[in-house]
């Protein structure tokens, strides 16, 4: 299997009781990127990303880090992956400094150079000002910090981040964001988990959208929107008067049914051909219709989000369907 692929997994799976956590994944991580995996609760993100962090051992299926295997190599992986959650059990009552002074000497660098870090890394997560207090008195956002400041002691060049934002304030997720982005232009490879589209729109190159321990959809967040139905065509008449005339043109040229908006001012439709909305526009400016505004728009993430994965817990049975409704059309 040996690739330069920062992760290659391939058919994963893993096996609590009765219940396939993780149900024959393939992940393909090219290094440098930031790769989003996307999935409601419980859908095997951590789970996952704990075989590839060799920290669980996979029932089936196999996973090469950096081309190390993470089962007949894990000594090797552990040396080139950081994970964020790893540390949740730290020293509430030491400071902040003295935590992640704890974990370089734990990773084997001397007092000094260890202090040195912790210093570094504390102000490179705007946590210098809190360095000192014992951790007992941080916030949500600040532990978070403290965490991926705790993992990236080492520089491993593939980071795995389990939810890095979940429950921080809109402020601090974008910090978040920032760091994750710095991280990458540094040249490590970042794997992040989310339930936030938004997230994994703004962070990933690709994304991989997981339910069920299965994935139902990969690509870029583009690929993934267009891969859900069509486009829609938005029309505004300058005159509202004009809107009836507008919406049987629509449905002449473009041969879709529209939506009059509840305001009844504007109008959408469905835009299956592009070419075809020329022709739309001549025949409006041959009727004298002035249009206020057109746009075209693509189904957000969250739509692709709801139609990949349908909302909340699955049964047996909601779950071939949205399966059949995964797969590629
Ligand atoms: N150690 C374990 N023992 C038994 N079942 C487990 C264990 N860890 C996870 N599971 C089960 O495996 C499934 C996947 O869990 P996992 O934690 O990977 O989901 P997740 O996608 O990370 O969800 P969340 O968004 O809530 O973090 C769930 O049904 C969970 O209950
Ligand atoms: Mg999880």
């Amino acid at each position: 299997m040996t690739s330069n692929l920062a992760v290659h997994a391939e058919g994963l799976v893993k096996v609590f009781g009765d219940n396939r956590a993780v149900d024959g994944v393939d992940l393909r991580v090219a290094a440098g990127t930031v790769y989003g995996v996307l999935g409601p609760n419980g859908a095997g993100k951590t789970t996952t990303i704990r075989m590839l962090a060799t920290l669980l051992r996979p029932d089936g299926g196999r996973a090469e880090i950096f081309g190390h295997d993470v089962e007949r190599e894990a000594q090797i992986v552990r040396q080139l992956v950081g994970v964020t959650g790893q540390y949740a059990s730290v020293d509430e009552t030491l400071s902040a400094t003295e935590n992640l002074v704890l974990f370089g000497r734990l990773l084997g660098l001397s007092r000094p150079e260890a202090r040195k870090k912790a210093v570094d890394l504390l102000e490179e997560f705007g946590l210098t000002d809190a360095a000192k207090r014992p951790l007992k008195n941080f916030s949500g956002g600040m532990r978070r910090r403290l965490d991926l400041a705790a993992s990236l002691i080492a520089r491993p060049p593939l980071i795995f981040l389990d939810e890095p934002t979940t429950g921080l304030d809109p402020r601090t997720r974008a910090q978040m964001w920032d760091t994750i982005r710095t991280l990458v232009a540094g040249g490590s490879t970042v794997l992040l988990t989310t339930q936030y589209l938004d997230e994994a729109d703004q962070l990933a190159d690709r994304i991989a959208v997981i339910d069920t321990g299965k994935v139902v959809a990969e690509g870029t967040s583009d690929e993934l929107k267009s891969s859900v139905g069509t486009s829609s065509l938005q029309l505004r008449p300058a005159d509202a008067a004009d809107l009836d005339d507008v919406r049987i043109a629509v449905e002449r040229v473009l041969g879709v049914p529209a939506t009059v908006s509840p305001e009844a001012t504007r109008l959408t439709a469905p835009m299956q051909n592009p070419d075809l909305v020329t022709d739309l526009l001549v025949v409006l400016r041959e009727s004298d219709i002035r249009l206020a505004e057109l746009s075209v728009q693509k189904p957000t993430l969250d739509e692709v989000f709801l139609t990949l994965t349908g909302h909340g817990v699955s049964t047996a049975d909601t779950r071939e369907e949205r399966e059949l409704e995964g797969s590629p059309a």
